[in-house]
């Protein structure tokens, strides 16, 4: 097992919150109240560069995940948001190297100084659970059957070598006890004994037991009816609180991601398409992919994305997803490159994109390139704009992978 680079974090939101104050100092202009908190974003702790992921199987070559890149920082949440079967889950596995065999995976995971596609399955071992934990999905289905609760949770520290059996089933005790199942005889239960939401809280006690420095959540809400689901985001906020962990939410539900996320990285076809801060994104989605996704909310007119999920074994060309999107134009046949946008350029952009919206498709058809357009506009228009300070912080960038930026 290879040692922690770094200490573990303090298990109590206090601490934690006096431990950050210093860093304020660093950020300019940091606004008052909680959003300092959310702008203490600046370390970063894992970074993915370029990780592609390929199946081989009998129907072709699955690119399950394509030259994605995206970092997280210390304390945040990440949501990795996008249609099922777009390559969420894929992504987490290849952090946590549990892909299968007939998985080729190359790019860069970067996290305490290694690459992680670089190492063995004995030093992979170390870091699973302890450094990066997960919760899959489908808590019950997770749990082994016929263990105790309180050993399913104390078995972490054992497995890692910190504690023999009475002390990591004290610790397990208190942890439970943290996320309100303090009870004691509740150790000596079944998962079966217990109801989704009580279990999903031992997924989560488990993934604590060892202070890991991410938690990855895949689909904590899926399949969920909406009191268990609303249960369970008020878990993963404690959680959050309990650990200081950063938290990777991987899900399908935009709903979820706005009332829980710092920060989102959107998600289709293998790519990552779309990255800001969740407020940003949510107000003013760039690519016509997160519009899109947005817009299937009850709340936004529940308007479905015209067309079918693309196939992963024969992707559309250029822009995958082209043959969905309202705005193409002649220039999305070839693959655009991931962009990243200042503050006042994206929301000026924006507005121009709105406005190449609004008038008709034939109208568009007659600009060879409505990205020339919006180029030119930009440049007439708002070049005293783009001139006004960015005031992003690093965890603050936007990035959009569209040819109309
Ligand atoms: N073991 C596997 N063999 C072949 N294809 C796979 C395997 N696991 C996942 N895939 C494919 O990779 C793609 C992404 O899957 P996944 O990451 O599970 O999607 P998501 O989590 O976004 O719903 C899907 O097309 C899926 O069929
Ligand atoms: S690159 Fe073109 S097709 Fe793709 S999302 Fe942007 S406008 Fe639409
Ligand atoms: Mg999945």
């Amino acid at each position: 097992m290879i040692p922690l680079t770094t200490p573990a974090v303090p298990a109590d939101s206090a601490i934690l919150a006096a431990l950050a104050i210093p860093a304020v100092s660093d950020i300019p202009a940091a606004p008052a109240g909680p959003e300092i908190r959310k702008k203490i974003q600046k370390t970063k702790i894992l970074q993915l560069s370029g990780l592609s992921v390929q199946f081989e199987t009998s129907l072709g070559r699955v690119q399950a995940a394509d030259n994605v890149s995206f970092e997280i920082f210390e304390n945040e949440t990440l949501a990795l948001v996008g249609e099922t079967g777009c390559g969420k889950s894929v992504v987490a596995s290849a952090i946590m190297q549990l892909l299968p065999k007939n998985a080729k995976s190359k790019g860069n995971i970067e996290f305490g100084g290694r690459n992680l596609l670089d190492l063995g399955e004995e030093e992979m071992a170390g870091v699973r659970g302890a450094e990066i934990a997960i919760i899959f999905q489908n808590p019950s289905l997770s749990l082994n059957p016929v263990v105790t609760i309180g050993d399913q949770i104390a078995e972490m520290l054992q497995v890692h070598g910190k504690a023999g059996r009475s002390q990591s089933i004290e610790k397990a005790a208190g942890v439970l006890q943290r996320l309100g199942l303090g009870e004691r005889s509740l150790l000596k239960m079944y998962p079966f004994q217990f109801s989704g939401g009580m279990n999903q809280r031992v997924m989560i006690a488990s993934a604590l037991m060892l202070s890991p420095r991410i938690i990855i959540a895949d689909e904590p809400t899926k399949g969920l009816d909406s009191a268990t689901a609303a249960g369970t985001v008020q878990e993963m906020k404690k959680m959050k609180d309990l650990s200081g962990a950063s938290l990777l939410l991987i899900t399908h539900d935009p709903a979820l991601v706005e009332s829980i996320a710092d920060r989102v990285a959107v998600m289709y076809c293998g790519e990552v398409l779309e990255i800001g801060p969740c407020r940003d994104v949510f107000q003013k989605p760039l690519h016509p992919y997160t519009k899109a996704l947005l817009d299937c909310l009850p709340e936004r007119g529940l308007h479905p994305i015209p067309g079918a999920s693309p196939s992963m074994t024969n992707p559309p060309q250029g822009c995958k997803f082209h043959p969905r999107c309202p705005m193409r134009c002649t220039k999305c046949s070839q693959s655009p490159l991931m962009k990243r946008m200042k503050r006042t350029e994206w929301m000026t952009q924006v507005e121009l994109v709105e406005r190449v919206e609004r008038t008709t498709q034939a109208e568009r058809e007659e600009r060879t390139t409505q990205v020339e357009w919006v180029e030119r506009a930009t440049q007439v228009e708002c070049v005293e704009r783009m001139k006004t300070v960015d005031l992003g912080t690093p965890s603050g960038e936007r990035w959009v992978k569209c040819w109309l930026y």
